[in-house]
C-alpha cells in the first residue's frame, strides 16, 4: 500500500513535468514558432524546386534574383492560410460563428502589423490595401484637399511614390547626389523655401537598395510644419523598421507597405497611420464597407480604418501578412541583414572582376544597402544579357528602368531631354540596367553560379546581336 502511495505521487509528478514541458513548448497564437532560421528558411519556400523549361528545352529550378518585384510564398504562410480559410465567413457583415471568427482574427492583425512598426495604438490605426501602390493612392486622394497642396519628395522614389502625388498635388523634388544616393541638405532647402504640405520619402530603393534615413527626414518635416509618409515596399521584408524615433519629432506620420513582398501570396499589403489625421479624411474609394446610413441623397460615412477599406476584403492576404510577420520576426532582422550583405558583398566583388561591368551606386560602402544590385555592361544590351539568363541558365533577374524612370536616368547621367527620344522605341531600344534583388532564402552558391555563367552569357549575347540586330552601339 505505501509503495504503490509512493508510485502514485511519481507518476503525478511525471504528468506534471509533461505537461509544463508541453505547455512550454507550445506556439503562442501570434507566434510563429517553427524554428524557422536563416539557415533552414530554403526548405519553407514554395516551388524552389520547381522545374520549367528553358527555351532549349531542358528542364532546371529557377534561380530567383527577383525578389525586389515579389517573393515567393513560405509553406507556413500558405498552410496558416488554409488552415484558417476552414473558418472563413463575410469579414464584419455576417452573422455567424465563422464571420465573428474570421472578423476577430482580421482586425487582431490590425495590432500585430502596429506591434511590427511599433506603433502606438493609442495614436496610429491600419487599413489594409491591395499593394503599395493601392496604399499610396488611397493616402494622396484622402490627404491631397486640392491641387496646389505641395508635397516634397525625393529623385530615388518607384513611380508608386511619385504619380500619386503628382496626379492628386503639386510636386516638388529633393535631388540624389552622384552616387545615388538621397540629399537631406536638399530636403531641407526644399521645405525651408516652400510650404510643404507632405513629405513622401521610401524607406529603401528599389534600384539601388540604399535605405533612406527616415527619422531624420520625419525631424525636417516636422521642423517645417509638414507630415511625413514613408514608401516601406522595399524595407519590410529586408530590416527591422519602427514608426518611432528617438524623439517624438523623428516619428514617422505613415507607413505603406506590400505583403507580397514578404513572402506572403494574395497580395495585400497595409497603411499604418496617425488615427487623427485619417479620421479627418476621406479617399476617393466609395462604397459598401464604409458608411453608416445612406439615404436618399445623405451618406453618413464611417471612421477610419472602416472608411479606407471600400468593398469585401481580403481575407487571405490578411491571414498570410500576419503569418509572414510572425516568421521573419522569428528569423530576426539582424540575421536578415547580415546574410544580404554578405551576397551583396560577394556579388559586387564579382561583377567587378567582369570586363566593362558597370555597378551602379557606391560599390566601396555598401553598409546602407538592402539586398539590391543593379549592374550592366558597356559592351553589350542589357536586355539580351538578361533574356539569356533566363532562357539558357534558368536565372530570374530584371532588366528595365524598374518603374523608377527619373532615378534610372540619373544613375545613367541621361539628362530628360535625351530622355524624351526614347519614347518611341521599343523595350531593348530604350536604356535598361540588369537587377539583382535578394530574398532571405537566396545563397552564396546562387551568387556563384550566377558569376559564372555571366560571361557564357554575355558572350551568346554578343552573338544575337550580331546575328539578329546589328547594334553597333548597343545601349546597355
Ligand atoms: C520602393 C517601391 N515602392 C513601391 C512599390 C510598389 O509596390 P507594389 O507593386 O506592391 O504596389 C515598389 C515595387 O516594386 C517599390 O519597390
Amino acid at each position: 500500500m505505501k509503495r504503490s502511495k509512493k508510485s502514485l505521487t511519481v507518476l503525478l509528478v511525471l504528468i506534471l513535468i509533461i505537461c509544463m514541458l508541453s505547455a512550454c513548448g507550445q506556439t503562442p497564437a501570434s507566434s510563429a514558432g517553427g524554428g524557422y532560421t536563416i539557415d533552414n528558411i530554403r526548405d519553407q519556400v514554395v516551388g524552389l524546386d520547381e522545374k520549367m523549361e528553358l527555351e532549349n528545352g531542358k528542364k532546371i529550378a529557377v534561380t530567383n534574383f527577383d525578389n525586389a518585384a515579389t517573393t515567393p510564398a513560405l509553406q507556413p504562410v500558405v498552410d496558416e492560410i488554409d488552415e484558417q480559410l476552414k473558418k472563413y465567413g463575410s469579414i464584419g457583415r455576417g452573422f455567424s460563428p465563422k464571420s465573428d471568427y474570421s472578423t476577430d482574427l482580421y482586425n487582431n492583425t490590425r495590432d500585430k502589423v502596429l506591434e511590427f512598426v511599433g506603433a502606438d495604438p493609442e495614436k496610429y490605426t491600419v487599413f489594409y490595401i491591395n499593394n503599395t501602390t493601392d496604399g499610396l493612392n488611397k493616402l494622396a486622394s484622402a490627404l491631397i484637399e486640392k491641387k496646389s497642396d505641395l508635397v516634397l519628395t525625393t529623385r530615388i522614389e518607384h513611380h508608386s511614390n511619385d504619380l500619386p502625388w503628382r496626379e492628386n498635388g503639386t510636386v516638388i523634388y529633393a535631388e540624389v547626389d552622384d552616387q545615388g544616393r538621397v540629399m537631406y541638405d536638399e530636403i531641407e532647402n526644399q521645405l525651408k523655401n516652400n510650404k510643404v504640405k507632405y513629405v513622401s520619402v521610401t524607406a529603401a530603393s528599389n534600384v539601388t537598395g540604399y535605405v533612406t534615413d527616415v527619422h531624420r527626414v520625419a525631424k525636417l518635416a516636422h521642423k517645417y510644419g509638414a507630415k511625413i509618409i514613408v514608401d516601406g515596399a522595399q524595407i519590410v521584408a529586408h530590416r527591422k523598421f519602427s514608426m518611432m524615433g528617438e524623439s517624438e519629432d523623428e516619428n514617422i506620420d505613415f507607413f505603406v507597405f506590400s505583403a507580397h513582398k514578404m513572402y506572403s501570396p494574395f497580395g495585400g499589403g497595409a497603411v499604418v497611420g496617425l488615427t487623427d489625421e485619417l479620421m479627418s479624411h476621406m479617399p476617393k474609394f466609395y462604397g459598401g464597407g464604409t458608411i453608416h446610413i445612406v439615404g436618399d441623397d445623405w451618406v453618413e460615412y464611417a471612421e477610419a480604418p472602416k472608411s479606407y477599406e471600400a468593398g469585401s476584403p481580403n481575407y487571405p492576404g490578411v491571414v498570410g501578412l500576419g503569418k509572414a510577420i510572425d516568421i521573419l520576426e522569428e528569423i530576426g532582422f539582424d540575421n536578415i541583414e547580415a546574410h544580404e550583405k554578405a551576397l551583396n558583398q560577394k556579388l559586387v566583388d564579382g561583377l567587378l572582376k567582369i570586363d566593362n561591368s558597370i555597378v551602379y551606386g557606391d560599390t566601396e560602402d555598401l553598409s546602407d544597402r538592402v539586398g539590391v544590385i543593379t549592374f550592366n555592361f558597356s559592351d553589350i544590351n542589357s536586355q539580351l544579357v538578361a533574356e539569356e539568363l533566363s532562357h539558357t541558365y534558368g536565372i530570374a533577374t530584371r532588366r528595365g528602368a524598374f518603374c523608377a524612370n527619373p532615378y534610372v536616368w540619373r544613375l545613367y547621367g541621361l539628362p530628360d531631354e535625351a530622355v524624351r527620344n526614347f519614347a518611341e522605341c521599343s523595350d531593348m531600344n530604350t536604356p535598361g540596367m540588369i537587377r539583382v534583388s535578394f530574398g532571405i532564402y537566396n545563397t552564396e552558391e546562387e551568387v556563384d553560379y550566377l558569376l559564372e555563367v555571366l560571361p557564357k552569357a554575355i558572350e551568346q549575347a554578343k552573338k544575337t546581336n550580331e546575328e539578329n540586330f546589328g547594334l553597333a552601339e548597343p545601349l546597355y
